[in-house]
């Protein structure tokens, strides 16, 4: 086969992915934007805080552009070993391990808490950085029913492994709706599993002062839950973390892989991550005000008769017709000057493709009106069912 043919094959998925609608954009945007951000994860609106954006450059300055090295070498800061222990009082852990990212994060918790001897038990609606961990962790992988806590109740029962790992996310990324992880946990304490919980969404706008879904479960701190969480939603910058017993952190950095082979988190980032938590903690009310703009956002779109999910954090989602209408909707959107999220398969795992909407503690009612009335001019036909 000559070279220039190699990639052929590339051509004919993109095709397909063409005629079935499913192709991606990247849209860069300019730091002048005056969109209005309803598709973004910074919930708090700290990105851009001058606190926090400040802490970031100072950092920069100080300790230089990026942490040199993987985190057992030359990659841990100061920076990063104070991080580590306020996320983990404020969230009331015994000990936190800070990765590069939410997705290395999951990646490390997942497989280093598993193996070839443990079986994993999922909700089949998890964050893909859980999915990827799955995979790569060669243990025997049951993936039930969303929120169905009799399936998982029943795998753990049935399993041939003594070791047990059972996963969620506590707020699931697309519609937003909550884990039952009180039941969770009763049912992994019944079968001697281990709970760990993706608390991406649910930190920082959840649970007391935002400390969590896992806080608000009264788990946080118990021996068998271990929690992961980003510093790219809520805090505004980039970052993971892993929140657990002093036995689990201590294990994860002797042997999970995309903690040890990857480099340390860059200063910048932890420095702003440490001044969006005092942020957070000198604000007590961000959360409520993040909540209070969902649960608008959505009884306006409900009331205009869209299908429209529970606002139970910062994410809701609007069924669209289909993928084709999904996008032709969120560019109507960004015409009119309001961006959302638009998410179809495979990224769906039901197949029915949405306009996921995220909202901030710093939109005014009248963003969030506005928004309400672009979504609906732009909205296609059979959209609305009423
Ligand atoms: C539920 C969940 N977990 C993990 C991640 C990954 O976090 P990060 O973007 O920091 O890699 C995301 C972010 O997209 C997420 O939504």
């Amino acid at each position: 086969m000559p070279p220039e043919q190699v990639f052929d094959w590339l051509d004919a998925e993109a095709n397909r992915r063409a005629d079935a609608g499913l192709t991606r954009r990247l849209r860069p945007r300019p730091a002048s934007s005056t969109e209005l951000d309803f598709a973004g994860n910074d919930y708090l609106g700290l990105a851009r805080d001058k606190r926090v954006a400040g802490a970031a450059a100072a950092a920069a300055l100080r300790w230089g552009a990026g942490s040199t090295g993987s985190r057992l070498v030359t990659g841990s800061t100061e920076l990063h070993a104070e991080l580590e222990h306020e996320l983990a009082r404020f969230c009331g852990f015994q000990a936190a391990l800070v990765f590069s990212s939410g997705f290395t994060a999951n990646l490390g918790a997942v497989t280093a808490l598993s193996g070839a001897e443990s079986a994993i038990v999922t909700d089949k609606y998890i964050h893909a950085s859980l999915i990827e961990g799955c995979r790569l962790s060669r243990a025997g992988i049951a993936a039930v029913a969303h929120n169905d806590v009799a399936a998982i109740k029943h795998a753990l029962a049935t399993r041939r492994t003594a070791r047990a790992l059972v996963v969620t996310d506590s707020v699931f990324s697309v519609d937003g709706d909550l884990a039952p992880l009180n039941d969770l946990s009763t049912v992994c304490r019944e079968h001697g599993a281990a709970l760990l919980v993706d608390d991406a969404h649910g930190f920082g706008v959840l649970g007391e002062g935002g400390r969590g879904a896992v806080h608000a479960a009264g788990l946080a701190g118990e021996p068998d839950v271990v929690m992961t969480l980003t510093l790219s939603k809520s805090l505004g910058t980039q970052g993971g973390a892993v929140l657990g017993p002093r036995r689990v952190i201590k294990h994860l950095v002797d042997t999970a892989r995309s903690f040890i082979f990857d480099t340390g988190l860059a200063p910048s980032s932890a420095a702003a991550a440490l001044a969006a938590l005092g942020a957070l903690k000198s604000e007590p009310d961000l959360p409520a005000r993040v909540l209070s703009n969902a649960a608008r956002l959505s009884e306006q779109l409900s009331d205009a008769g869209f299908r429209v999910t529970q606002p139970e954090a910062a994410v809701i989602s609007v069924q669209a017709p289909s993928p084709e209408d999904a996008v032709a909707w969120a560019a109507g959107c960004a015409e009119q000057g309001v961006r959302v999220g638009c998410f179809r398969p495979p990224s769906v795992p039901d197949g029915i493709s949405r306009l996921r909407l995220t909202v901030r503690a710093d939109l005014s009612e009248s963003d969030v009106d506005t928004a309400v009335k672009v979504i609906s001019s732009s909205a296609p036909p059979r959209a609305a069912t009423s």
